[in-house]
């Protein structure tokens, strides 16, 4: 079929095979041009399929020659529809890891459940035995509770007052105001069950007492802080106690690692446009100048360049890993600059309509959200009748 990008609000609802993979080699290029990387070799990632997790796994496997088993949950494709993007990321992951050698295998499913860990453990038991690194990036709306059944939804607002500052439509460039309530109680408690750290706990206890931890496993979960600027709606809001969660569970992860020689880090990233970040209000305006700032200062990251750099000057030194006073790894060092910071928040006051797409990079938004679907990826026939009905390899 040809497949066209159909959009609704910040999702689109196609996603097209040949510009996965060709992104994804562009991925595997870039992280070889770097040269190896003395990493793990058996490397679970927990949200392996898109964004900062997917970066994960090609840096584990095309840096370090790993292993890698992804857990992610995708929609698979049927006659006339496409599947969603990060099983045609999967699928071309696979392909390559396999033309490379290298061992490589998927589970695709609800990974907050007790099912879906137990499956994790039996492939590692049966397979690699025990894994060295463990990457949680899931990014989700929603999450079930194994032990209550309860489904918990997680919400984006301010915790307190109303916020209302400026958002851009990055369809269409218009700079307007927005107003977000604030949220009611239980909003924080049911983000904080989402993206919090209590699964992430849950896994790792589950792995441990599995034996499939090796000795001085790492484990790495993301998270993010960003500026004074998108605070009442991020850091300071309902999604920021969950990162705040999550933080601390690093803490407990790590102690009840002590048997394995096991260490728990979150990493602060960069804000980037992956699907998860495009659906919070503020933000899309924030990234567009901050892109444009930082692409002028020749120091703009995309997932793959922040992991690639994670790896290499951070978690695999052969020395310590660096951490900031609340012993969290700063990846985001760029982005939180003073100079680019300064910068940013000076465009923000002057940003309208009429001068974003000067003073901001929204076409490298644009681009960027476009290429998460496989869309305008250089060097990809569009206009040639594709297969919908490409399958993840391990998952035939
Ligand atoms: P993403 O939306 O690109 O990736 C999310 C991944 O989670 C996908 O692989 C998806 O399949 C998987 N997933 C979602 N629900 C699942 C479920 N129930 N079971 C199994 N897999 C599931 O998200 P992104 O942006 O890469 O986020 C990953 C982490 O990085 C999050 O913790 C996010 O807060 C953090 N982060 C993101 C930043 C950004 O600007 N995008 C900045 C800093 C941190």
């Amino acid at each position: 079929m040809i497949i066209e990008p159909r959009m609704r609000g910040f999702i689109c609802l196609t996603a097209h095979p040949d510009g996965a993979a060709q992104n994804l080699k562009n991925q595997i290029e870039y992280v070889k041009s770097k040269g190896k990387i003395n990493g793990a070799k058996k490397v679970l990632v927990i949200g392996a399929s898109t964004g900062f997790g997917l970066a994960s796994r090609i840096t584990s496997a095309f840096g370090s020659d790993a292993a890698t088993i992804g857990v992610f949950f995708e929609k698979e494709p049927s006659e006339g529809k496409t599947a969603s993007p990060g099983w045609y990321n999967s699928a071309a992951f696979e392909k390559e890891a396999h033309a490379a050698g290298l061992y490589a295998k998927s589970i695709n499913g609800d990974a907050f459940s007790n099912e879906v860990k137990q499956q994790t453990i039996e492939l590692i038991k049966n397979d690699l035995e025990k894994v060295d690194l463990v990457i949680y990036s899931l990014a989700s709306p929603v999450r079930t509770h194994p032990v209550t059944g309860v489904t918990h939804r997680s919400v984006l607002k301010p915790i307190g007052q109303n916020f209302t500052n400026k958002t851009v439509d990055f369809h269409t460039g218009k700079v307007s105001e927005i107003s977000i309530e604030p949220c009611k109680d239980e909003d924080i408690e049911n983000t904080v069950t989402v993206m919090g750290g209590e699964d992430w706990q849950m896994w790792m206890k589950a792995l441990n007492e599995a034996g499939v931890l090796a000795d001085g496993v790492l484990t790495v979960a993301y998270s993010y802080i960003g500026p004074k600027l998108t605070e009442p709606v991020y850091r300071k809001g309902t999604i920021g106690r969950a990162k705040d969660h999550l933080e601390a569970t690093a803490f407990e992860i790590t102690d009840n690692l002590k048997s394995v020689n096991g260490k728990a880090f979150v990493s602060v990233n960069k804000a980037l446009v992956t699907q998860a970040s495009s659906a919070i209000p503020v933000i899309p305006l924030y990234i567009s100048l901050l892109y444009k700032v930082m692409k002028e200062e020749g120091i703009h990251e995309g997932t793959i360049e922040q992991i690639q750099r994670l790896y290499q000057e951070r978690l695999y030194t052969n020395g310590e890993i660096p951490v900031d006073e609340k012993g969290r790894i700063r990846i985001d060092d760029w982005e939180m600059r003073d100079d680019i910071q300064e910068k940013v928040s000076k465009l923000w006051d002057e940003a309208t309509t009429e001068n974003l797409s000067e003073i901001g990079d929204l076409e490298g938004y644009r681009k960027d959200f476009y290429h998460l679907f496989g869309f305008e990826v250089p060097g990809v026939d569009y206009h040639k009748d594709t297969n919908e009905l490409i399958i993840v390899e391990s998952l035939k």
